[in-house]
């Protein structure tokens, strides 16, 4: 099997200052929503390549990868200056545990995000298993600025077609604003403003948990809810929470 096949970029779109959404067209072995895949760039010579969530669902083309630009990162200044018909490097297969398929049973899903960690759960929220699967699906997503509140219409959609089923809570962690929660994840779990806002109690009994992006959120979050009587998942030792660090 080859190392990479050769995708073509059909747009770049910026929303910020930092943030982009890529869209390839390229071949790809069947994928699970929530799995990442790698992509790179010949750059002064060297392949350089770096795992991506998809952001679109699995029965949707072009593949969507949403990403912040790390000011002295190796690839991401590069993938900025892309633009329509410029040729990307895509390995053939996604790889992943962030799926539904491995999360067990439950009454809730709650799936927490920050910055671009929200891509895997985008890609979830359009396939009809997680509507299937739990009775109520709460999208948690922290982001600095409300500038950087990248997809809203995407996830208004999302809102449209589930609602009563569906919430969506938004932190904005560096202005303050009206509409969304201030601060962090793990605060607004210790002081009761997540479950407030979202109108339902995070419980080992009836809850999942899906974290994604930040590794700190990550660590500090899972604390938090250890704290609160949940334990991590593990396939031969089943707990509530499942994560991805983003670095
Ligand atoms: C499984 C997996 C999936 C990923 N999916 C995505 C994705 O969908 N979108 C995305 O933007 N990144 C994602 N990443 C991170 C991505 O692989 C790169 O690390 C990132 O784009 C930086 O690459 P770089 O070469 O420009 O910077 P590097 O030279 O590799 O610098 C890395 C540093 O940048 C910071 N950083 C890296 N990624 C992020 C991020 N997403 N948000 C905030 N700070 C970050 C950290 O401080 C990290 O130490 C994912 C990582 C993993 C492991
Ligand atoms: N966002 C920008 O203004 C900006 C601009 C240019 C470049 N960049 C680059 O992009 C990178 C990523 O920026 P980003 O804003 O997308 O991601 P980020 O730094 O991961 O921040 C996203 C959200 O995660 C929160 N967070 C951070 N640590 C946490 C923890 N321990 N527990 C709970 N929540 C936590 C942040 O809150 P806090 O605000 O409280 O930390 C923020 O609300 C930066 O490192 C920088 O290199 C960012």
């Amino acid at each position: 099997m080859a190392a990479w096949n050769i995708g073509k970029v059909v747009e770049n779109k910026q929303w910020s200052d930092s943030l982009y959404s890529l869209y390839v067209e390229s071949e790809i072995e069947p994928f699970e929503a929530g799995q990442f895949v790698k992509i790179a760039l010949e750059i002064d010579g060297e392949v350089i390549g770096r795992p991506y969530s998809l952001a679109n669902p699995p029965h949707s083309r072009p593949l969507e990868f949403y990403y912040v630009k790390i000011p002295d990162g190796l690839l991401t200044p590069h993938l900025t200056k892309l633009g329509p018909g410029d040729k990307i490097l895509v390995a053939p297969r996604a790889h992943g545990f962030m799926i539904i398929d491995e999360v067990p049973r439950s009454k809730h899903l709650w799936m927490m995000a920050t910055g671009t960690g929200v891509a895997p759960f985008l890609s979830i929220l359009e396939t009809d298993k997680v509507w299937q699967r739990y009775e109520r699906v709460v999208l948690v997503y922290a982001v600095r600025t409300l500038a950087e509140l990248g997809y809203r219409e995407r996830i208004d959609r999302i809102s449209a077609n589930h609602s009563g089923q569906f919430s969506f809570i938004p932190f904005i962690s560096r202005e303050m604003s009206d509409f969304a929660l201030h601060g962090r994840i793990p605060q607004a779990i210790v002081d009761g403003r997540l479950e407030a806002r979202a109108g339902m109690a995070i419980s080992a009994a009836d809850s999942q948990i899906m974290l994604c992006g930040n590794p700190h959120m990550v660590k500090d979050t899972t604390s938090t809810l250890i704290a609160r009587g949940l334990k991590k998942h593990r396939r031969f030792e089943p707990g509530q929470i499942t994560a991805e660090n983003y670095w």
